[in-house]
This record gives structure tokens, sequence and C-alpha cells, in this order.
């Protein structure tokens, strides 16, 4: 019989997991028109925590205003959203896991189109 893994801890670089259970990112649409995170984040990323998984993704983070998919995304092209970021990221450790973020920029996108 195949040993079961998923349990079981995973060392990847620097960091080990705990348990090689991953959330994917997944835009939730609720920021700030600034691209501030808020109660709902902190709220949201415990909750996610709250399972224990081993590796949390983050929602896409914008990395600069024009890249937003839309209004409500969460930015990170300032240094003012990240103590609200950190503030997730502390809570999905006290959980023993670990945060990663994903970020974004459709602008990109929309340049590999418009060259393609
Ligand atoms: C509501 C929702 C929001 C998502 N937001 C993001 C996102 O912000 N960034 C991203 O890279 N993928 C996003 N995805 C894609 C998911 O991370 C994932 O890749 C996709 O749901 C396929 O998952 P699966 O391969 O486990 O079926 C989103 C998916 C859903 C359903």
């Amino acid at each position: 019989m195949t040993p079961m893994h998923l349990f079981s801890p995973l060392a990847l670089r620097g960091v080990t997991l705990p348990n090689r259970i991953v959330i994917s990112p997944m835009q939730q649409y609720r920021a700030e028109p600034d691209g501030l995170p808020n109660a709902f984040h902190r709220q949201h990323y415990g909750r996610l925590s709250l399972g224990g998984p081993g590796l949390l993704f983050t929602e896409a983070l914008a990395v600069t205003a024009a890249g937003r998919v839309t209004n409500s995304d969460l930015g990170i092209w300032s240094n003012d959203h990240l103590p609200g970021l950190a503030d997730s990221g502390r809570i999905v450790r006290e959980g023993d896991g670990s945060a990663l973020i994903s970020a974004e920029d459709v602008r990109a996108r929309h340049l590999t189109l418009e060259h393609a």
C-alpha cells in the first residue's frame, strides 16, 4: 500500500511545513479602494488557518494600482499595505502553517496579448 504523506511534514528550503495541505490563492474582492486589507481579511485568513493547512497562499496581491483586476483587489504596491498583510500572516503562523503571497499585475497580460 502507498504510504500516506498528507499529514507528514515537508521541508522546503528553510521552511518545514507541518503537513502537505495547501490552500490555493482565492481572490475575495473585499479590499478597500486603495488596496488596503480590513477586518474581513483578518477573519477570512484566521478562519482558513483554523483548519491547520501547512501552506496558505494569499489571494492575488496587486503589485501596482493599475495592475488590479478590480478596484477591490488587495494591494502590495506600497509600504502602507504591509502592516495589515503582516497581521493576516501572523494569524496563519499562530496556526503553525506558513503563508505565501501570490502577486498579480494584469498589465503584463495585456502587454502579452497586444504583442502576440
Ligand atoms: C473564487 C476563486 C478565486 C480565485 N482567486 C485566485 C487568485 O486570486 N489567484 C490565483 O492565482 N488563482 C485564483 N483562483 C484559482 C485557484 O487558486 C485554483 O487554481 C483553481 O481554483 C483550481 O484549483 P484546483 O486545481 O485545485 O481545482 C481562484 C479560484 C476561485 C474559485
